[in-house]
């Protein structure tokens, strides 16, 4: 039989196992792309939505805050999706009669939940939880990106394992004052926009990111300095807070003066503020935040 199949044949066998090893390599890669692209982490894709809610015009148009809808964003894991009574404080004077509002009226008449579509969605094998996040200096725009700009909601960031771990291992660079956590535009301290922080020692305690102070106005240019676009630094997040119903706005926060007495230290880079704040919010070191157990449990 040896002399029908010739070297030749021998050579064009090995070359086709080799041809279908390199496939199946080639095959295999291209499923992991798959399993990290858009298409299947349905990143930036707009979800189809039974109302179409736009950010942008309730949120930049109107000026609405993000804890106004998402209530419970700073003290549990989730932030939670506004009932429809929410909408109501509204809708039930502004646009009653628009056909895109229906499904919120008929929820509104029947006590049915109207069936939004999650949009950010874990796998239940991943703990995850808002309220360190936010207590801790990351900023809703640093995970989700512009909300205020998105006429339909979409996933910025893939929210791969990946994608966590990035932050997690160099959190420094994401960290900004607790008073930011809702600025959508927040870019991080630099040279032509210094920020101030000061820590105030709380007697007996550690420091936390409550007992932190920061603004963007120079502290230097004398005592009441105004602070209007800046929160108070204890409780600072829950001050901002509104029920729904009250006042309404994020551009008309009670202007204040920063506290007497403070040492501050003003930051020119996002790498030392970073540091800063690793020190001051008391961040855990990079190789704790990247053990498994801190997010499968
Ligand atoms: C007037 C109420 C309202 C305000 C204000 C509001 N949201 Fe929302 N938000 C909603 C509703 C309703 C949904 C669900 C529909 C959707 O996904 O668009 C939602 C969805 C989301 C989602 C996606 C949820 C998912 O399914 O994964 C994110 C993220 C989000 N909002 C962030 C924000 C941020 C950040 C702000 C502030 C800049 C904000 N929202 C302000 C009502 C609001
Ligand atoms: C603070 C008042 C307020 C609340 C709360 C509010 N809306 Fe609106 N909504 C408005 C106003 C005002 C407009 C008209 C905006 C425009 O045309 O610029 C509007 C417009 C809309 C529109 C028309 C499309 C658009 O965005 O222009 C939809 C849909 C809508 N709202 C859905 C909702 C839903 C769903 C909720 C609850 C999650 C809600 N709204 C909560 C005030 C509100
Ligand atoms: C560290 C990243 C991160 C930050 C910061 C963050 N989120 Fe989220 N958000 C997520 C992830 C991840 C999910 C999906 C959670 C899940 O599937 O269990 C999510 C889900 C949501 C949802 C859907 C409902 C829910 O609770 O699961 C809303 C609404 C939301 N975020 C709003 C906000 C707002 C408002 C802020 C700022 C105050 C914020 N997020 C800050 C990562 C973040
Ligand atoms: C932009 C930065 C950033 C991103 C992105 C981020 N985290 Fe975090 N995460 C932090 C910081 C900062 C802390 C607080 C660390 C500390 O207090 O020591 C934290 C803490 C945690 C904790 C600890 C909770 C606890 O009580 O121990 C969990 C769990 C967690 N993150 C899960 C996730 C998951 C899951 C994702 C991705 C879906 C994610 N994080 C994305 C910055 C981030
Ligand atoms: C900061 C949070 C975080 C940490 C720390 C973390 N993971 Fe994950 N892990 C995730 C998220 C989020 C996913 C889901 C990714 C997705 O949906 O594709 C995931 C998914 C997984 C998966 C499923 C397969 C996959 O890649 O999607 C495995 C296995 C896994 N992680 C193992 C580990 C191991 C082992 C460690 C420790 C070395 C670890 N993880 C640490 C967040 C984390």
């Amino acid at each position: 039989m040896a002399q029908i199949f010739d070297r030749s044949s021998n050579a064009l066998a090995r070359m086709s196992l080799i041809l279908t090893g390199l496939m199946i390599i080639a095959l295999g890669m291209t499923l992991d792309e798959l399993q990290r692209s858009p298409w299947v982490t349905r990143q930036g894709q707009r979800a189809d939505q039974p109302v179409p809610f736009s950010h942008k015009h309730h949120v930049e148009g109107l000026g609405l805050q993000c804890q106004y809808c998402h209530t419970t964003v700073e003290e549990s894991s989730y932030a939670g999706i506004p009932p429809t009574k929410t909408c109501m404080n509204c809708h039930a004077q502004i646009w009653t009669d628009a056909q895109i509002l229906e499904p919120v009226r008929h929820s509104w008449a029947t006590g049915e939940s109207i069936t939004w579509t999650r949009v950010h969605d874990l796998p239940d094998f991943v703990f995850f939880n808002h309220e360190i996040h936010v207590n801790k200096g990351i900023g809703c725009s640093s995970c989700h990106g512009r909300v205020d700009e998105m006429p339909i909601m979409y996933m910025q960031n893939s929210l791969q394992m990946e994608w966590c771990l990035n932050c997690h291992r160099n959190p420094g660079k994401n960290l900004r004052p607790t008073s930011e956590i809702y600025n959508m535009a927040w870019t991080g301290a630099s040279e032509l926009k210094p920020v101030w922080c000061a820590a105030q020692d709380i007697s007996g305690g550690t420091p936390t990111a409550e007992s932190v102070t920061c603004t963007e106005q120079n502290p230097d240019l004398g005592q009441g300095v105004q602070m209007a676009d800046l929160s108070p630094p204890v409780n600072g997040l829950h001050a901002q807070m509104q029920a729904p119903g009250t006042q309404i706005g994020s551009q008309d926060a009670q202007p204040m003066t920063l506290p007497a007495g403070l040492h501050y230290t003003k930051f020119t880079s996002q790498a030392a503020l970073g540091n800063f704040l690793i020190e001051h919010y008391k961040i855990r070191n990079p190789r704790e935040l990247t053990s498994c157990e801190v997010c499968h449990r």
